[in-house]
């Protein structure tokens, strides 16, 4: 959302007065749509907004959605929805091998808790990176990462070094700056780095603080990628997703704001830190 408050991007910039664009899980109050009736549950994209009215090309952008029992509805936009396709294709990418170091950051996020969940079926020494001691102690204790470093300790660097003893094989980056670049110093030969985000750098300009001579040397593999490529296997990755979710190998958490007028509170929260797992705004 904050690239698109600023120029066209992947996707074409919301102006100012613009309904916000996002992904919402909402249920049907009325329809003329032979494929939707009322009460009907369907994801897509919503705009972050009380209402919204959708054409009969509804069907390209919304999915229908079922009632899992024990789950909740929600955990379609975070662990099954966005987040989870996005750790999923995005550690697809990494070719995670058993025994290997995986380090996620922003790894107490939507994004990065699943990323170091699928590391850890993939039989990974998975360490997280996150603000927080109370963050690090539920990527470890509560989703079984090996080790966590919390970057907002003088020492973090020193700390990243100990929980990497034989290196980093993969990095799965959310945060890109200076954490990356410690990352990327770790990296072991023919490490794979898959840019997922940057978000130290989506409010201010932040030096790309990679050397290209380290690339070099390690024969590092850096690759960028972005969901909305993945549309056509979205739902073979929901299905393992979902397995995985069932058989209790992925867990999630949510931080949820209430009222639309807190929109802007919660996605200031994405910088601030102040959420753990998936933000909603529930409308
Ligand atoms: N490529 C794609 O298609 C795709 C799709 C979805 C998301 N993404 C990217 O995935 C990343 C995570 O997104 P998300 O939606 O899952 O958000 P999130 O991880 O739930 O929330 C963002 C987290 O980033 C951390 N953070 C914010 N500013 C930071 C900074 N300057 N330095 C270090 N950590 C910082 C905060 O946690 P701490 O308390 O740990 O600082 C915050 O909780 C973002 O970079 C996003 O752009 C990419």
């Amino acid at each position: 959302m904050r690239v698109w408050m600023v120029a066209d991007s992947y996707l074409p910039m919301v102006p100012i007065g613009e309904v916000m664009r996002a992904i919402g899980f909402a249920e049907v109050v009325e329809s003329r749509h032979p494929d939707y009736k009322k009460g009907d549950r369907v994801s897509g994209l919503t705009g972050l907004q009380d209402y919204v009215i959708i054409d009969k090309s509804a069907k390209t952008f919304f999915q229908k959605l079922p009632k899992i029992p024990f789950v909740s509805d929600t955990v379609f936009l975070g662990a099954l929805g966005t987040n989870g396709l996005t750790a999923f294709f995005g550690m697809e990418i990494a070719v995670p091998k058993k025994g290997e170091t995986l380090v996620v950051s922003a790894a107490a996020g939507a994004t990065g808790s699943i990323a170091g969940q699928i590391g850890k079926i993939h039989g990974c020494r998975v360490v997280g990176i996150a603000g927080t001691d109370e963050k690090c102690a539920w990527i470890t204790e509560g989703l079984g990462f090996d080790a966590a470093v919390n970057y907002k300790h003088p020492d973090w660097k020193e700390k990243l070094a100990a929980a990497t003893p034989s290196g980093i094989d993969i990095d799965f980056e959310n945060v890109g700056g200076e954490i990356m670049q410690e990352v990327v110093n770790r990296m072991n030969l023919h490490g794979r780095v898959v840019v997922c985000g940057f978000i130290s750098g989506y409010t201010k300009e932040a030096p790309n603080m990679v050397s290209l001579g380290t690339v070099i040397v390690k024969r590092l593999h850096i690759q960028g990628f972005l969901i909305l490529d993945y549309a056509s296997r979205f739902m073979e990755a929901a299905k393992q997703l979902g397995q995985w979710k069932m058989f209790g190998k992925l867990k999630d958490r949510e931080t949820i704001v209430e009222g639309l007028d807190k929109g802007p509170d919660a996605i200031n929260m994405l910088f601030t830190g102040g959420n753990i797992g998936k933000t909603i705004v529930k409308v």
